[in-house]
């Protein structure tokens, strides 16, 4: 293949170099947009109180309004940076013998908050029978945070949130089931694309992240939606047959 053929394949090396290239600019940009967000913060407390007499108080008004929008924008960065970070990085992951169901009894409690704050009703349908899976814990539960965040943000006013699993072939599968608008077939078609976002300040990155880490221990993400219908993610990973069971802790 000529070198200059714009469809070579992009050679591992190559991107790994170019992640960790990106991954350092990244984390370059982050000190000095703390910097800047901590002196807005710092900046707001002098201009917060008003004083009715002053004859500077329009302009302390107008100064207000602009340090509340660079402080906004710096939040934006943070998240996109956060999102971003978590995307480009280079997994390794640890694999463990797990109980799925276990995982997500824990990320659920911690996650109740903030579905009842949205107004959505948590629904398990845990099956006990699961085969053990190999997980990497700490970033599997990132992965389906990110989910269970989408549904809630996407059931703006409430519903409900069903979180199913069960044994699927040489796997197990897990089903987040919304109740919330859904997406048309040009949403669903760009969803997994990294920076694609229909929401004010949504970085476009979970769904991108969340395929990545699927993928990475060996399993397979997929979306069943259509507008007015609601939406259900479906995880499936792999259970290899020579773990032991693994009893819920
Ligand atoms: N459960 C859902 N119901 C309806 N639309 C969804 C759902 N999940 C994802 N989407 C659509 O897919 C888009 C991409 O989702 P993704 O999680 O990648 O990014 P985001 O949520 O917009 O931003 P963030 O980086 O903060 O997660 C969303 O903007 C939304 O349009
Ligand atoms: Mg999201």
């Amino acid at each position: 293949m000529a070198a200059d053929d714009d469809s070579a394949p992009v050679r591992a090396e190559t991107y790994a170099e170019f992640a960790a290239l990106v991954g350092g600019l990244a984390h370059e940009i982050r000190n000095p947009l703390s910097t800047i967000r901590l002196n807005m913060e710092l900046l707001a407390e002098d201009f917060a109180a008003e004083e009715p007499d002053s004859p500077t108080r329009h302009r302390d008004r107008r100064a207000r309004a602009k340090i509340d929008l660079v402080r906004q924008e710096c939040d934006r960065l943070q998240k996109l940076l956060g999102d971003f970070l978590d995307f480009a990085r280079q997994e390794t992951l640890t694999l463990e013998p797990g109980n799925l169901n276990t995982e997500l009894e824990q990320l659920l409690d911690f996650f109740a908050p903030r579905a009842r704050e949205g107004g959505v009703e948590l629904v398990r349908y845990l099956d006990p029978a699961l085969p053990a899976v190999r997980i990497d814990r700490e970033t599997f539960r990132s992965a389906v945070l990110n989910l269970l965040l989408n549904a809630v943000q996407a059931m703006d006013g409430g519903g409900q949130l069903v979180v199913r699993t069960r044994p699927s072939g040489l796997g197990v599968l897990l089903e987040l089931i919304d109740t919330g608008p859904g997406m048309d077939a040009d949403t669903l078609a760009k969803a997994f694309q990294a920076f694609y976002t229909t929401k004010q300040g949504g970085s476009g990155l979970g769904l991108p992240t969340a395929r990545k880490i699927v993928e990475a221990h060996g399993g397979t993400i997929d979306v069943e939606t259509a507008p007015g219908k609601g939406t259900k993610v479906t995880i499936w990973l792999p259970a290899p047959p020579r773990l032991p069971p693994q009893r819920p802790t």
